[in-house]
Parts: structure tokens; C-alpha cells; sequence
């Protein structure tokens, strides 16, 4: 969850597009040119920018730039490579002149566009939700390999702090079958994850439920797989956090306790009432949180049967078998 992929001229006058100059002198500075009414291309727009925000110290500031300017011309991002001497119309200039300012405040690429691809499929974000991460992406992947080799007729499914939806509304495209439950104690999360559900077409197949943890679930329910990527930062360390998660991902979202593993503690003693046994549940954690969080579901009724590491290589989230004890609700 903590990693983020993520002239001069007369700046005081207006252009022809009559809107002014929005985005504050500095950045009015780079874009305005000479004279204020002049041809800007694609390629000037990208250089200047980039340099932006390589002064905010935006990471991979050329390509948060392309991706800017590719939304704002509905184009391929690959579409300005053959497009550089094309000119921005002022109504153009002043769209990105506005993103790429709120991009150089931090503000994540992902929430300035309002979306995200996660699994393939387009998800709307926006500050109210975690941007979902690409490091989840494998859990997802690994939950509906489970449910597509389950042989059960209709799996039901538990994603535990859903946000914006991801991992529930992936786990429904991709098995057909299941029967998905998704609960969040935010109910702004619960908007979004709703219009991404509807937008997705599995509106059906997915619940959502809005409490605190599992009060927020009906009595006697009870699922055959538990997805969660519950907040696992511990407070302390949430200042310390690039500004682009401290400051714009909700706290709600990242905030683990003391030592980030409230949650974890929360899931090892609760979740088992709610799983049939056999049943499995795929934990995500924070880097070197695997022996503690692993520790954590041991002590309970819980079988742990593999760390995964995620695409960089870093221990990434727990596979867990729920042992035999009984269901107490
Ligand atoms: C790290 S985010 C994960 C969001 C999404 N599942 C994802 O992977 O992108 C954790 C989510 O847990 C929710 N949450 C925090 N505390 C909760 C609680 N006590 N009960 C239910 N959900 C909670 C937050 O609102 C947030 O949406």
C-alpha cells in the first residue's frame, strides 16, 4: 500500500481562451511562453511541465506529465508521440495547466483523472478511497484462482474493507458463480465501490454492508473465501509517508494502530465465526509485517500456508486455511 508508482513571457495577462492563468505565478510561468497568445505544442507542454514537477519532486515527472496531457486530449498516451507539434487550444492549455498544478500539490495521478486500472478493469477513484495498488492485484488473482478451482457451485465471497471496490468487483468479473459480500466502515467508500459495482455490471452478484468490521455483516452469514487489505500502517509512521499517501489517501484506510496490526489481531480472533471450515482467506500486509501478521493467525485457529511476495519481491500478503474449531458467531 506505501508504494506509488506515482519561457518566459507576461504570466499576469490572460490568453485568448480569456480564463487567465490559474495555477500560481510559478507555474504560469512555465507555461504562459512569448509572448502569452503564443502556439504552445504537445512536446513544449510535456518538457516544461515535466520540469514542474521534477521541482515539486514528483516521481517519473515526464511520464505523470504524458499521462496528464493524455487525458485531457483523450488520447493514447502513446497518440503524443505522434502528435508533439500539435498546439494545445487555450481551453486545452488551461485543463492541464490545472491538473498538472494539482499533480505538483501531490495529489495522486490516479485521483486527478478519477481512475484507475486495476486487473484490467477501470475503476473510478477519487479522495474518499484508497488508489488501489498494482501489489494487490496478485491477491486478487490468487482469490479467483481459488474460486474458479473450488468446484463449489456458487462461492460466497468476503472482502473485508472493500474502499473502492476493487478486489470484490474483480473477484465477481472473474468467477462468475460467486456471490460476493464487501463491507467498509466508510460509507463514502461505499459510494464509490457501488457506482464502480453498477458500472461494471455485477451489481447483482455484490452486496455491501457498512459498519464497523463484521457488526456490519447480517446474522448467519458465512463465506467460503475472506479477501482483505485492511489498514496496516502503524500511526506513528503515517506522517512519515509520502504526501501523496498522508495527505490524500484516507486515514481511515491506512491507519493500522500502534504497531499497524490492529487489524490483523481484529481478523485472527473474528473472521473464523463467519468461514466455513476449509474455508480460505488471503491477507495483505505492509513490508515486514509477514512473521508478525504470520504469528498473529497461528496463535488462532488459523493454518498458515504461504507468504506471497508480490511482483517486486516483497513479502506481500498471508494465504490462510481456517482450521477446524467450531463457528462461534
Ligand atoms: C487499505 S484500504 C483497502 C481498500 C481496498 N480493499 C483496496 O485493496 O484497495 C482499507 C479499507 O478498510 C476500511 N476500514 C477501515 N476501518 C474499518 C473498519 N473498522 N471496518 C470496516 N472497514 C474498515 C477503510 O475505509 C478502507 O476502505
Amino acid at each position: 500500500m506505501k508504494s506509488r508508482p506515482g519561457g518566459g513571457g507576461t504570466p499576469q495577462k490572460t490568453h485568448p481562451g480569456g480564463r487567465g492563468l490559474p495555477g500560481g505565478k510559478e507555474f504560469a510561468l512555465q507555461l504562459a511562453g512569448p509572448p502569452y497568445f503564443s502556439a504552445v505544442t504537445v512536446l513544449e507542454v510535456i518538457q516544461r511541465s515535466a520540469e514542474f514537477l521534477a521541482r515539486k519532486d514528483v516521481e517519473t515527472p515526464r511520464l505523470q506529465v504524458e499521462l496528464l496531457l493524455a487525458h485531457v486530449l483523450r488520447l493514447p498516451r502513446m497518440g503524443l508521440y505522434l502528435n508533439f507539434s500539435r498546439e494545445l487550444t487555450p481551453p486545452e492549455l488551461d485543463q492541464v495547466r490545472e491538473l498538472v498544478r494539482r499533480r505538483g500539490t501531490r495529489e495522486p495521478l490516479q485521483v486527478i483523472v478519477g481512475s484507475t486500472s486495476f486487473c484490467g478493469y477501470e475503476m473510478m477513484v477519487n479522495g474518499r478511497v484508497l488508489v488501489p495498488r498494482p501489489e494487490t492485484e496478485l491477491l486478487a488473482e490468487c482469490g479467483w484462482t481459488h474460486l474458479n478451482q473450488s468446484g463449489l457451485a456458487a462461492p460466497a465471497v468476503l472482502d473485508f474493507g472493500t474502499g473502492s471496490g476493487c478486489l470484490a468487483i474483480t473477484l465477481a468479473l472473474k468467477c462468475s458463480a460467486a456471490r460476493v459480500t464487501a463491507l467498509d466502515i466508510s460509507p463514502e467508500a461505499l459510494a464509490v465501490a457501488r457506482q464502480n459495482c453498477a458500472r461494471h455490471g455485477v451489481a447483482e452478484r455484490v452486496q455491501f454492508h457498512e459498519g464497523d468490521g463484521f457488526a456490519a455483516l447480517p446474522p448467519g452469514a458465512e463465506f467460503d473465501l475472506l479477501v482483505a487489505n485492511p489498514p496496516y500502517i502503524p500511526t506513528a509512521e503515517i506522517a512519515t509517508l509520502e504526501p501523496e499517501v498522508r495527505e490524500h489517501d484516507p486515514r481511515l484506510a491506512l491507519d493500522g494502530g500502534a504497531d499497524g496490526l490492529d487489524f490483523y489481531r481484529r481478523l485472527a480472533a473474528e473472521a473464523g465465526a463467519y468461514l466455513r471450515p476449509g474455508s480460505l482467506a488471503l491477507c495483505e500486509f505492509g513490508d515486514g509485517q509477514g512473521p508478525a501478521v504470520s504469528a498473529i493467525f497461528a496463535t488462532q485457529m488459523w493454518i498458515v500456508e504461504r507468504v506471497q511476495a508480490d511482483y517486486s519481491g516483497r513479502d506481500r500478503f498471508v494465504v490462510l486455511r481456517r482450521g477446524a474449531g467450531p463457528r462461534v458467531a
